[in-house]
C-alpha cells in the first residue's frame, strides 16, 4: 500500500519539472579562492564542487542543462566531458545577468521555466528545488520569478531581500551596493531561481550595469517583475548552510564537513558502523556493505568498494581499491589504486598494497609492501616482506 502511494507521488513531482530547463552558472573566476584551479573544480569529498548541482539536476531529470563557463573553461569542460550538459562560453564575464543572456541564446524555441543554479552552491538538495517549484506555482497563478531565500548567521556578501509593506518581495540589493540600513536585513538571496522563460527573454536585456561592481546583476529581474505588478514567489530554506555559496576556502571547509556528515549518515543508515563519524573521511560514491566497521581516522577515497562484514581499522587509507567480504585492513594500512582484496584476507599494520590482487584468506600481518603482485589463496606473508613486479 505504502509503495503504491509513494511511487505516483514521486512521478507527479518529476513530471511537474518536465517543462523546465536548467542554467548552471560557473563562469566566474572565484577570485576569493586565491587559486589557479577554477572554483567549481575544487573538490568536496573527492568530487568537484560543480558535480553536486549537476547531480541534483540529474535526480530531478531536468533537461537540457546549460552550464555557463568562462574562466578556465577548457579545464571545466574537460573534467565534465562525460556529463549530460551543454557548455556555453561567457567571455568576458560581465555578471550573472550577462551569464544567463549567453545561455538563453542556446534555448531558442523553449517556452517553459528556467531553473537557475550556481556552481558554487553545492549543498543544495532536491527538497529545496521541489519547495521552490511548489512556491512558483502553475498555470495562471504561476510567478514570473521565484527564488530561494534564507537567513544565514552572517548575511555579509549576499544580496539582501527588500520586501514592501505587504511583505511582497520588491527588490534585491547586492551587499556592495547596500546602505548601512539595508545591510541590517537578514533575509538573503540564495542565487537559486525559477523563472518564466518568456518573462526572462523579454526583460533580461533591460538589466543595466550601473552598480558598485559595474556588472549585469541577474537579481535585477526581481524589481522589474515587481514594477510590472507580476507575482514574485519565494521559498525560505530553513537550513541556511544548505544554500551557502562557496566563495573562499573557509566556506569550502565548512561545505566539505557538511557533505562528509551527509555521506557518513547515509552509510550508517544503510548498515555500516562508523565508530567516529566526525573523524572518518569517505568520498562521495564509495560503496560499503552491511555490518562493515570503519574505525576512526580512516580515509576511503575515489572509487573504493568494500563488501559486507569487513573492518577497516584506525588510520588506514584506501584509494580506489576493491575489498570483498570479511576483509580486515589496518591499523595504518595503505591500499592504493587497482588493488583487489578477496574475501577473508587480513592486512595488518603498516601494510601497503599497490595494483595487486590479494587472494582469499591471505594474511599479511605486519610491515609489508606488496606491489604489482598476484597472491593466490591463503598465502601467508611474513613481516617486512617486499614484493614488486612479482607474480
Ligand atoms: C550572487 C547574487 C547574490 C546572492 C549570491 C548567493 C548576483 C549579482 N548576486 O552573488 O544576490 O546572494 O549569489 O550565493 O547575482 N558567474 C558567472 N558569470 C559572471 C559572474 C558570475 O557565471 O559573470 C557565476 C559564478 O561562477 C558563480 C555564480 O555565478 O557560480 C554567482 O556569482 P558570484 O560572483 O559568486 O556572485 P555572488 O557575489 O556570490
Ligand atoms: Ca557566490
Amino acid at each position: 500500500m505504502r509503495n503504491g502511494l509513494i511511487v505516483p507521488l514521486c512521478c507527479y513531482i518529476f513530471n511537474k519539472m518536465k517543462n523546465t530547463a536548467a542554467i548552471l552558472l560557473a563562469a566566474g573566476k572565484g577570485t576569493r579562492m586565491k587559486s589557479a584551479l577554477p572554483k567549481v573544480l575544487h573538490p568536496i569529498c573527492g568530487n568537484p564542487m560543480l558535480s553536486y548541482p549537476l547531480e541534483i539536476l540529474k535526480e530531478l531529470k531536468i533537461r537540457p542543462v546549460l552550464c555557463v563557463v568562462g574562466h578556465e573553461a577548457d579545464l571545466i569542460k574537460d573534467d565534465f566531458r562525460e556529463a549530460a550538459v551543454d557548455f556555453v562560453i561567457q567571455s568576458p564575464q560581465l555578471g550573472t545577468g550577462h551569464a544567463v543572456t549567453c545561455a538563453i541564446a542556446g534555448l531558442k524555441g523553449f517556452s517553459g521555466d528556467l531553473l537557475i543554479l550556481s556552481g558554487d552552491v553545492p549543498l543544495i538538495t532536491t527538497d529545496t528545488i521541489k519547495g521552490l517549484k511548489k512556491a512558483h506555482g502553475r498555470g495562471k497563478k504561476k510567478a514570473a520569478i521565484s527564488l530561494v531565500t534564507a537567513r544565514p548567521d552572517c548575511p555579509a556578501g549576499y544580496g539582501r531581500i527588500k520586501r514592501d509593506d505587504d511583505g511582497n518581495i520588491a527588490t534585491i540589493v547586492e551587499h556592495k551596493d547596500a546602505t548601512t540600513d539595508e545591510r541590517q536585513i537578514s533575509e538573503v538571496n540564495a542565487g537559486i531561481y525559477l523563472i518564466d522563460s518568456e518573462f526572462l527573454k523579454k526583460n533580461i536585456k533591460k538589466i543595466k550595469s550601473d552598480n558598485a561592481q559595474g556588472e549585469y546583476y541577474l537579481p535585477d529581474l526581481v524589481s522589474m517583475a515587481s514594477n510590472a505588478g507580476l507575482r514574485i514567489a519565494s521559498y525560505n530554506c530553513k537550513d541556511t548552510l544548505e544554500v551557502m555559496g562557496i566563495n573562499n576556502r573557509v566556506e569550502l571547509a565548512t561545505a566539505t564537513k557538511i557533505m562528509r556528515q551527509r555521506i557518513n549518515t547515509e552509510l550508517m543508515l544503510s548498515g555500516v558502523t562508523i565508530i567516529d563519524p566526525e573523524n572518518t573521511y569517505i568520498d562521495k560514491g564509495v560503496k560499503i556493505g552491511r555490518d562493515t566497521v570503519i574505525e576512526p581516522g580512516v580515509h576511503l577515497i575515489g572509487e573504493t568498494t568494500i563488501g559486507n562484514c569487513s573492518t577497516i581499522r584506525a588510520n588506514s587509507v584506501v584509494e580506489s581499491a576493491r575489498l570483498g567480504d570479511d576483509v580486515t585492513a589496518g591499523p595504518f594500512a595503505r591500499l592504493r589504486p587497482d588493488t583487489i582484496v578477496k574475501k577473508g584476507a587480513r592486512l595488518g599494520n603498516f601494510v601497503e598494497v599497490k595494483n595487486s590482487t590479494i587472494g582469499q584468506g591471505v594474511k599479511a600481518g605486519h610491515l609489508s609492501y606488496l606491489g604489482d603482485s598476484v597472491l593466490e589463496k591463503n598465502v601467508n606473508i611474513g613481516a617486512g616482506t617486499i614484493t614488486c613486479n612479482y607474480d
